[in-house]
């Protein structure tokens, strides 16, 4: 595992955006060999988004031939809702790129039959070959996706029940009021995720201390799901100095340590 630690939210931002446009540039994609890239939704990514959006107008990336599949979706909301991670990904990310529509995958949380459409949405992935790099965010809880404290660590995409601290923390997006979150959430499985080729989560802020704490010197644990990264061959954490603060000193100066010498071309591409 790799993790970044950069000063704060706005440097974390950028080295994400720097490394998913130096990953898509380096696959030289095209329509009959996309890049394949799984998104999340969250405040997390959302400095990320802004500058893949910058790269793209300054011409430094092109999505034409990238493919996205969302990590998961809300029950029982419609598509058009405001809080809906359809809605949310247009909003702030595919609207101002040059993706094509067709190569956009999100789960569809009214489907009739969940199940179906869970397996569908399985069938889809593979039938690209996998996804290139699987982007996230982590809840203040570990969760990665919607999956929650006691999901499987091979679970694949399906319908969870969200827990009441998942619910809370949301609520800031349902004008505050629990009763407005969905209860369920169609989403990818750690399964799912561990499947990808590449893993890049953003952890930042205070109330993430304690789940990178778990991700990253944790013993691998379903009540932590952040933790199956460990057993990864390709993934990176990016985390802000605020996110850090209850890992022990020598693990902070390790990581710092080793990737000082670093010389990754994400962190030339800007
Ligand atoms: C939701 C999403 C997760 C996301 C998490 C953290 O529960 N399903 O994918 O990582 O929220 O969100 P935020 O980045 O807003 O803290």
């Amino acid at each position: 595992m790799r993790l970044i630690i950069e000063p704060d939210y706005e440097k974390v931002s950028q080295w994400a955006a720097n490394y998913v446009a130096s990953r898509i540039n380096a696959a030289h994609p095209t329509a009959e060999h996309p890049f394949v890239l799984g998104c999340p939704t969250g405040s997390s990514p959302l400095g990320m988004y802004r500058n893949l959006i910058k790269l793209y107008q300054e011409g430094k990336v092109s999505f034409k031939h990238v493919v996205t599949f969302n990590m998961d979706e809300y029950c029982g909301i419609p598509r058009d809702h405001e809080q809906s991670y359809y809605t949310f990904m247009w909003t702030n990310f595919f609207n101002h790129i040059d993706i094509l529509r067709e190569n956009v995958n999100i789960l569809n949380g009214n489907a009739e039959n969940p199940a179906e459409e869970c397996a569908r949405y399985e069938e889809k992935i593979k039938s690209y070959g996998g996804i290139d790099l699987f982007m996230g965010g982590v809840g203040p809880d570990g969760h990665i996706a919607f999956n929650e404290p006691g999901s499987s660590l091979t679970s694949k995409t399906r319908m969870k029940t969200l827990t009441h601290d998942t619910i809370i923390a949301n609520s800031r997006f349902f004008e505050n009021n629990v009763d407005l979150v969905p209860k369920t959430a169609l989403t990818v499985g750690v399964g799912t995720v561990m499947a990808a080729k590449s893993v890049m989560l953003i952890v930042n802020g205070h109330n993430k201390a304690r789940a990178l704490r778990h991700g990253v010197e944790g013993g691998i644990s379903q009540m932590w799901t952040i933790s199956a990264l460990q057993m990864h061959p390709h993934a990176i954490i990016v985390a802000d100095d605020p996110a850090c603060g209850e890992l022990m000193v020598d693990t902070y100066r390790y990581f710092k340590d080793i990737e000082s010498a670093n010389l990754d071309p994400a962190t030339q591409l800007k």
